[in-house]
């Protein structure tokens, strides 16, 4: 036995579940049950699957849930999302129906550019490689034609690819900063290819090129949303002041990064879930976003509110590359049926429904952190996961759940319980 293998790539599916429980498997039979427990009876599903990755040895299951009643720009959505956090789509659904009893949502795309860069490093003279530069740029373009052509048909392409001068923060750095319009798809493979083409095309003695790579940041390809509302109607016990502190608590955020950290991690919550549940890619995304939240040199909130004109208003602008078509967006069955339950919506139209799903985490937080506090919302969830990890069954759950409503709710103080239940004293 021995946790080094060689090989493993090449070992059937049996053979890496076996070395694995030969070697890691305290229980070997019980761990070899729970992965052949989650490999899904349809081999063609599997198959499917198991192809999405290497070596995969099983399948890890994420809840699929639904928050409904969701108006954005005047069009119903139910929205799907894949989470494993408690909380995450009740908060979700219950700011839906707030704000749809007040207009609804509204979002915009501002712009819907990507980038990929050449990164070079050239120690000859700057004017002779600006010269070079203008010589072969149309050559460049063209170096990608044939893998641009079906992009273009469809309204995509290559933007514009400028030279760009990056010796003063590394010796010899320069690079080729390329924009790109990839329409309704995310469009790595197609940026990474064009770079990779152009990279070669642009090849010569003194030019050596260290890597070409798309950007996953995109200040360009921005989406808003946001919501408004008489300041009267914001919360009908004290709205002045609840309008007040919700304000405030995205003031803090956009000073104090250890809050602002914590501020936007809520409204991924909502923008990850709706990314994994269409096959998008949510690292991808986050990058982006967290970078875009450090643009002015600072970390700071996503959102923003203000009072302005008798009326509370509250918003998202945050980059978002996102595809409607390539990727797994309709090869992973649930991402396409989470497509035709959203109606089938374009990269643009995605990018809206994504902006307004952050943006209701992030007010479903704000508001209970500034009026009950995030536990009592947090903790009814997670007392059904403490249950659940007990194995209380449904009986022991109510008696549970009538016994902690309003109550603090601790791991020793359910175990207590539930022990006081099973043994009757
Ligand atoms: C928890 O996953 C997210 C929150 O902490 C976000 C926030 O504090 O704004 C509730």
């Amino acid at each position: 036995m021995s946790k080094m293998v060689k090989g493993f790539s090449r070992f059937t599916k049996e053979e890496k579940i076996s070395w694995l429980a030969d070697n890691f498997f305290q229980d070997k039979e019980k761990g070899k049950a729970t992965l052949h427990q989650y490999l899904n009876d349809d081999k063609d599903l599997q198959q499917l699957h198991d192809e999405f990755i290497e070596n995969t040895i099983s399948n890890f299951y994420v809840p699929y849930a639904i928050a409904p009643n969701f108006i954005i720009n005047g069009k119903p959505y139910a929205i799907p999302m894949a989470i494993e956090e408690s909380s995450v789509v009740a908060a979700a659904s219950l700011t839906a129906k707030f704000w749809g009893e007040r207009g609804g949502f509204k979002a915009e795309v501002l712009s819907t550019v990507k980038i990929g860069q050449v990164h070079f490093t050239y120690s000859g003279s700057k004017d002779d490689l600006e010269r070079y530069f203008s010589g072969v740029k149309d050559e460049l373009i063209r170096a990608t034609d044939e893998i641009t052509a079906n992009m273009r048909k469809r309204g995509g392409g290559i933007l514009d690819i400028e030279l760009r001068d990056r010796t003063a923060d590394l010796l010899d750095y320069y690079q080729l900063h390329v924009r790109f319009e990839t329409g309704d798809s995310m469009g790595a493979n197609f940026i990474n290819s064009c770079l990779e083409a152009i990279a070669h095309s642009f090849k010569k003695e003194g030019i050596f090129i260290v890597m070409s790579i798309l950007s996953n940041y995109v200040p360009e390809c921005l989406v808003k949303a946001e919501v408004s509302c008489k300041i009267e109607s914001f919360f009908p016990e004290d709205p002045e002041l609840y309008a007040r502190k919700f304000i405030q608590a995205v003031q803090i955020a956009e000073v104090e990064p250890f809050r602002a950290v914590t501020h936007n991690k809520g409204i991924m919550n909502g923008i990850d879930a709706v990314i994994l549940a269409t096959g998008n890619d949510f690292r991808a995304v986050a990058a982006g976003a967290h970078a875009y939240a450090s643009k002015d040199g600072r970390y700071r909130s996503l959102t923003h509110a203000k009072i302005e004109g008798g009326y509370f208003k509250f918003w998202i602008e945050l980059p978002l590359s996102l595809g409607t078509v390539g990727g797994l967006t309709r090869l992973h069955p649930l991402a396409k049926l989470s497509m035709e339950i959203l109606q089938n919506p374009t990269a643009k139209e995605l990018m809206q429904i994504v902006a307004v799903a952050g943006l209701a985490q992030n007010f479903a937080a704000l508001r209970a952190l500034t009026t009950t506090g995030i536990q009592q919302g947090h903790m009814k969830m997670h007392l059904m996961n403490i249950l659940n990890q007990m194995e209380a069954n449904l009986h022991e759950k109510e008696l549970i759940c009538k016994e902690f409503k309003g109550k603090t709710i601790s791991h020793s103080a359910v175990a207590e319980c539930l022990h006081k239940i099973r043994t009757g004293h």
